[in-house]
């Protein structure tokens, strides 16, 4: 399936984010920027080749990631986005398409037959849009992409308290949401919203970090990563 339209004010980017990314990117979002980087820099999935889902215009994204691959294809309906990637990574062969894998359950499935043989990843895109599987987003990526290398960061929850840490955690196991927040928010109820991706790529291990992305909006971003099963 195709992108329904072209996108400048979606509410997961657009415009108003683009906006946001020029106030904040060398500022507030400084420590979540490095804790994506070190996360992107220890994934190592055996592919040459690399395809980006929901990459906006790289804001986050560390400057040498897209080197790293022989090359690069974007799947980004915000066409803004597409023009201020495109110059962001202007030495590398980058190419956009305009094929949807999000909104509509056969998505997954569709992505892992047209682009198997690549490393997959999500940038922050499966927590801010639904998941068209009634199953959830856990299940659809373990059932559809369980022979593709993937990996993805998401808003596991959003709210406008600050976090007692900024630092990221690292575990092993699957824990909680409760236990994972109280990492970063320690005592006392927390006003959320909850964005349904705990835990993707199910048993971990996983990472977590905080992310302002503005002064009084914060996320706690998942990282996570799947190896190809035979
Ligand atoms: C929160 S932004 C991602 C931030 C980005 N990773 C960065 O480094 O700044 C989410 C992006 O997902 C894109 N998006 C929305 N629906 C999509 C879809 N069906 N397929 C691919 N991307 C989509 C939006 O256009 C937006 O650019």
């Amino acid at each position: 399936m195709k992108f329904a339209a072209s996108r400048f004010m979606h509410a997961s980017g657009g415009i108003r984010y683009h906006l946001r990314a020029i106030r904040y990117r060398q500022t507030l979002w400084t420590p979540f920027r490095a804790a994506l980087a070190s996360w992107l820099d220890c994934w190592r999935p055996a592919c040459r080749r690399l395809v980006v889902i929901g990459p906006s215009g790289g804001h986050t994204l560390p400057a040498g990631l897209f080197a790293r691959f022989d090359d690069v294809t974007a799947l980004e309906p915000d066409p803004v986005a597409r023009v201020i990637l495109r110059r962001r990574q202007a030495d590398c062969k980058l190419r956009f398409e305009s094929f949807d894998c999000l909104s509509n359950a056969a998505g997954m499935g569709e992505l892992a037959g047209r682009f198997g043989d690549r490393a997959l990843l999500f940038c922050n895109v499966l927590g801010q849009v639904g998941c068209p599987d009634p199953d959830g987003w856990s299940e659809c990526l373990a059932t559809r992409l369980s022979g593709c290398h993937w990996a993805s960061w998401h808003d596991v929850i959003s709210t406008n308290r600050q976090p007692m840490r900024t630092d990221p955690v690292e575990m092993a196991a699957t824990q909680s949401l409760e236990s994972i927040l109280g990492r970063f928010w320690p005592g006392g109820e927390l006003p959320l919203i909850d964005h349904g991706t705990l835990a993707l790529g199910r048993d971990g291990p996983h990472a977590y970090a905080t992310w302002a992305l503005t002064p009084t909006a914060n996320h706690l971003i998942e990282w996570c990563s799947h190896a190809a099963r035979p």
